[in-house]
């Protein structure tokens, strides 16, 4: 490998792709379709809207911090353009529910950040396991007509930059770890586990409840077409392979979402 993990031309190598990847478009220039009346209603009738707005702002807010903290030059301007996404994630869907007379409820940000290195430990955990399933939902939403092809069309950037997000999140994490002295290694490797677990037991809590607000699971009740468990998971697969893979190649990938769903699908009977 050209770039060990931990050195220099790694750190580089995953800064890069989130810098010189970044989508310039503006929020407010969204030119939002006019949406026939099933579809409006269906847009209105989807139930996650306060949380995608609430999820992103927070998102944004826990990134600034870690920017805020980071020393090093080129990973703090590379977090600083993540939260800047992220943030901008919360003014497309604003601007979309603004524009469609969605009402949705915001919370204040009350959120002291003590930790940013945990949050965002946390936070990067959490968008690897929603990113995975939200591009599977997504596939179905442009492909079912269940929406029509612009709406679709105007969140394109958001799915392709949680895909960038959770790249650089995996690279950063493993740069991390490895930058740290030996003696330091255990500890982070010890917050990183507890972090993914922590955001597994969040989602296996999500899917049992059911009618729950989460946006991946409380998405998937909303579609129309006909979804066998089997055909999400190798769709979700898929789609996560296609939006990861026009990345370097010497870029660490998330591993452990699509281990485990490879192997359920491999044990899932077939309809
Ligand atoms: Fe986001
Ligand atoms: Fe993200």
């Amino acid at each position: 490998m050209d770039a060990p993990i931990g050195s220099e031309v790694h750190k580089r190598l995953f800064c890069r792709m989130l810098l010189d990847t970044h989508d310039p478009y503006k929020a407010a220039e969204i030119a939002w379709p006019v949406l026939p009346q099933d579809a409006l209603a269906r847009l209105h009738s989807l139930p996650f809207w306060d949380l995608a707005v609430e999820t992103e702002g927070q998102a944004a807010a826990r990134i600034t911090a870690l920017a805020q903290v980071e020393h090093d030059p080129l990973l703090r301007e590379a977090i600083a353009l993540q939260a800047f996404e992220e943030s901008r994630h919360q003014c497309v869907i604003e601007a979309m529910l603004r524009h469609y007379d969605i009402p949705w409820h915001k919370e204040p940000a009350t959120d002291v950040i003590a930790d940013p290195e945990w949050e965002f430990l946390r936070m990067g955990y959490g968008e690897c396991f929603d990113s995975f399933f939200a591009f599977g939902l997504f596939h179905f939403a442009s492909t079912s007509g269940f929406f029509p092809a612009e709406l679709v069309q105007a969140f394109e950037p958001i799915m392709q930059e949680e895909a960038r997000h959770i790249v650089f999140f995996v690279n950063w994490a493993a740069y991390s770890q490895a930058q740290r002295a030996w003696w330091r290694r255990p500890p982070f490797a010890v917050r990183r586990l507890a972090a993914l677990a922590v955001q597994a037991r969040a989602r296996l809590q999500m899917g049992r409840s059911a009618g729950s607000q989460n946006f991946t699971y409380a998405g998937q009740d909303t579609l129309s077409v006909a979804l066998t468990p089997r055909l999400f998971l190798k769709t979700c697969l898929a789609e996560n392979d296609r939006r990861l893979s026009v990345y370097d190649y010497q870029l660490l990938r998330p591993k452990i979402v699509p281990s485990l769903v490879r192997l359920a699908v491999s044990l899932w009977p077939r309809q």
